[in-house]
């Protein structure tokens, strides 16, 4: 049950539909609570994912691309090892724009590539998590002395600012699967600004991280989110500190147990934060949320693909497939586009 504050009406969430959301207040803290109460009043509860990326959320998340059982970092690395040169030098761009670019560890691959040819190039990291990304840039100008680094802190899934100029052709990369991580009516609107972004030359490069296949199991897909020293239940539970700190919401994660299951219909893996025993949480300026004991909040989806499901979703976006690129077992494809 929740109960919205200040002079709106009561609403009651859990139970019922959710409720009609108005008077929320001005500015980005408030749009923000706002958005966290939409999604707390909807069932199931969920939390944007974009909210586990404060800089601490940043570090877990590197600590997690190092663990034994996420395979899709490591497996992303190898195929930009074998074919990133050969894409660059194929597709020749200029600019590298990466959409929720994080440390960039493995765009390092391609900014080897970009650093030895002449004239350098421009390298623009997009990140939602605004000192992460600065500390991002700070180290790549001192290892890439011939690169210009121009770090953008926004919202991926917003349409690219009308004055964003950049050297052409440019390949607009949005790597680690990240893509997974919204709906599909999100990640077509995403493919949607990149292609109105994109000129006749440019390209999207794309990661992807495969469904369960002869050559990966769905209990390795599960494992990848549930590991052993549990960096990913900590990372999950991060989510609900960064909103204390941020929110001033009064969420105590360790009354939290994480939970990370392969939807099969879904094609997803679904992240949940699941209450132990009623809570009563508190999101300034919007109202009170009542857990029941065992009621989750899903925190993410991790969606998977095959070749038809990408593209399927590059058509949406009204970009070409121009190539596909997968491991040997078949656990990961990064995927290149093109306006068509
Ligand atoms: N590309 C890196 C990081 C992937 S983790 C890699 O492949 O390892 C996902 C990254 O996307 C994080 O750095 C996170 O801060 C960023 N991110 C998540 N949601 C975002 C959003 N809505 N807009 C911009 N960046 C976002
Ligand atoms: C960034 N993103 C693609 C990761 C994923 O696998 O969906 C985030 C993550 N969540 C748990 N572990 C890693």
């Amino acid at each position: 049950m929740a109960e919205r504050e200040g002079s709106v009406a009561e609403a009651v969430v859990g139970t019922g539909p959710a409720p009609m959301l108005s008077g929320s207040p001005v500015g980005e803290r408030g749009s923000m609570a706002a958005e966290v109460w939409e999604g707390l009043s909807e069932a199931p509860r969920t939390l944007s994912s974009k909210y586990f990326y404060d800089t601490r959320g940043s570090e877990l998340f590197v600590e997690i691309t190092g663990l034994a059982e996420y395979y899709p970092t490591r497996t992303e690395r190898t195929l930009l090892e074998r074919r990133g040169q050969e894409l660059l030098r194929h597709h020749a761009p200029r600019a590298l724009l990466e959409l929720g670019a994080g440390s960039a560890k493995k765009t390092r691959v391609l900014l080897d590539a970009m650093e030895t040819r002449d004239g350098g190039g421009v390298y623009i990291p997009q990140d939602v998590s605004g000192e992460f990304l600065e500390e991002t840039a700070r180290r790549l100008r001192d290892e890439y002395p011939h690169l210009e680094v121009s770090p953008l802190v926004g919202d991926l899934t917003h349409p690219f600012e009308p004055d964003l100029e950049v050297p052409r052709p440019v390949m607009v990369a949005l790597l680690g699967s990240t893509i997974g991580n919204f709906t599909d009516a999100q990640a077509t609107e995403i493919l949607t600004n990149i292609q109105s972004f994109l000129q006749p030359g440019d390209r999207f490069l794309m990661g992807a991280d495969l469904r369960p296949s002869a050559g990966k199991s769905v209990d390795e897909l599960e494992a990848a989110y549930n590991d052993a020293r549990g960096v990913t239940a900590e990372f999950n539970r991060n989510i609900l500190a960064n909103l204390n700190r941020r929110l001033g919401t009064d969420f105590q994660p360790d009354r939290f147990q994480h939970q990370a299951f392969y939807h099969v219909e879904g094609a997803r893996i679904e992240m949940h934060l699941v209450s132990q025993g009623p809570q009563t949480i508190r999101i300034p300026g919007q109202g009170i949320v009542e857990l029941e004991n065992g009621e989750s909040i899903r925190t993410e989806i991790s969606r998977k693909w095959d070749r038809p499901s990408v593209e399927r979703l590059f058509a949406l976006g009204e970009l070409e497939l121009l190539e596909w690129i997968t491991d040997e077992r078949e656990r990961y494809a990064l995927a290149v586009g093109g306006p068509r």
